[in-house]
């Protein structure tokens, strides 16, 4: 009887050897531009203590109430459904406050306040699978910690923006707002709620709940119901205290210097409790609903919230697998990566088979691309696969060669075959500099 095939986890996706293309490009482009705005990279751990996310991420957001993978420390229970187990440890679903606790913990901010962080890496998230919403997915992201500059908040969006035009993508759009601060905060919550209170019968069902337990995550809701009551309210920056509404316009004062534009969203929120003044999001047209491929914003009040001082912070994260897609959608699929070999050795006989194994190692420490066949094939069907990987020269050992110590070169496009002694091949193949360092693309 066959075996049952087991298959992937739902959410979770296999990048195979051709799809890499845009992937690459991604994460090159990303590295070089963070260490040009001068981040140093951070890594953290894929699991932390559930209590950093519960405190950090925020007790009332989605992530925390109903997306965590946790693992609940031995002899502590949950009842399903409901709130999650605070001891014990999690998945990662974000990079911000594990990035917020390593520099706490090591005490970076002892050797110099301000630090500039970025990270590469999965997360993981128990969301409903979608186009581009995984459970496993890969972010990039910055956090600049210790200074409150609105030049700051610019020049993250800038580098964002910055990552997506690199890459070669032109239809994102920037979209800022402010939040405000703790000053600022209670008097447009009060406000937000009270205009929603009133028309709390034309709210969605859940948004009715979210009214008591989060009101602005009312603003960020997929219900169309909700939607419409949101787009008639006045925007949140007509709440602002003097201090967050002149942090604001130098944010946008800053953004224009640089010629980026964005536009202003008096609604936008974002999903995660810690933000403090400048949120912004990067979208793109061809994504559909979940269109949002970095979202990030400034965050003042984290550090201390997890035990540090008070040190004001901004930054961002951009979703790898939303961007690739739209890489995809705006230039299409990325070129097939060729993994072709500069030289193929052909194997001509049994007991030269050794031989063939020593000369690719010899060629790949010489810094050359060489391969052999590892199937047993005939000696036509290792010509014809060293044709098809498209190899510019083949090397042949036979039973001859091996005697006289030799090593046939045939150059494939040329058509010319000549023979050489095994220690001047090197020498022989570098001399016909045609790129036999080909690493593949
Ligand atoms: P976030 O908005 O939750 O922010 O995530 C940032 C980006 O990660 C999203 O815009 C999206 O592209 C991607 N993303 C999120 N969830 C998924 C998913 N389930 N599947 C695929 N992609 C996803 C944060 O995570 C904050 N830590 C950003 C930040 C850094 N704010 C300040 N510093």
């Amino acid at each position: 009887m066959a075996q049952e095939q087991i298959k992937s986890v739902q959410g979770t996706e296999d990048v195979l050897p051709g799809r890499w293309g845009h992937w690459r490009a991604l994460y090159a482009t990303a590295r070089r531009l963070f260490e040009r705005y001068g981040y140093g990279e951070i890594r953290t751990p894929i699991f932390e203590d559930t209590r950093l996310f519960v405190k950090g991420t925020g007790e009332t957001t989605e992530i925390v109430e109903k997306q965590m993978y946790s693992i609940p420390r031995a002899g502590t229970t949950t009842t399903p459904g409901a709130e999650v187990a605070v001891e014990g440890i999690t998945l990662r679903p974000e990079g911000t406050p594990p990035v917020i606790r390593s520099y706490l913990e090591h005490n970076l901010h002892k050797q110099r306040s301000f630090q500039k962080l970025y990270y590469i890496g999965p997360m993981f998230r128990r969301e409903r699978p979608q186009r581009g919403r995984l459970r496993q997915f890969h972010q990039l992201g910055v956090e600049a910690i210790g200074s409150d500059s609105p030049l700051l908040d610019a020049e993250t969006i800038i580098l964002a923006a910055d990552i997506l035009r690199e890459v070669g993508l032109s239809g994102s759009k920037t979209f800022i707002n402010s939040m405000g601060c703790a000053e600022c905060r209670p008097a447009m919550r009060r406000r937000l709620h009270a205009a929603l209170a009133q028309r709390l019968g034309e709210l969605g069902e859940d948004d009715r709940e979210r009214l008591q337990r989060n009101v602005f995550r009312v603003l960020d809701s997929k219900d169309e119901r909700s939607q419409a009551i949101v787009a008639d309210l006045p925007p949140i920056t007509a709440d602002l205290c003097p201090a967050c509404a002149a942090h604001y316009d130098q944010v946008k004062a800053a953004l224009a210097t640089a010629g980026l534009e964005f536009e202003e969203d008096g609604h936008l929120v974002r999903g995660l409790d810690y933000y403090t003044r400048t949120v912004y999001e990067i979208k793109h047209e061809s994504l559909g609903a979940r269109d949002t491929l970095c979202g990030g914003g400034r965050y003042d009040d984290l550090v201390k919230l997890l035990g540090g001082p008070p040190m004001p912070c901004v930054g961002f994260a951009m979703g790898a697998e939303a961007t690739i897609l739209a890489m995809e959608g705006e230039l299409g699929a990325a070129p097939e990566s060729s993994m072709r070999p500069g030289v193929y050795v052909v194997c001509f006989a049994e007991e030269a088979r050794r031989a063939c194994f020593e000369l690719v190692q010899e060629l790949r420490r010489a810094g050359m691309s060489a391969d052999m066949d590892f199937e047993g094939r005939s000696p036509k069907a290792q010509m014809r696969a060293a044709n098809r990987l498209g190899a510019p020269i083949c090397l042949l050992m036979g039973p001859d060669e091996l005697n006289a110590n030799k090593v046939t070169i045939k150059a494939m496009a040329a058509k010319k075959q000549w023979s050489v002694d095994r220690s001047e091949l090197v020498r022989e193949l570098e001399a016909q500099s045609l790129g036999l360092r080909g690493e593949g693309t």
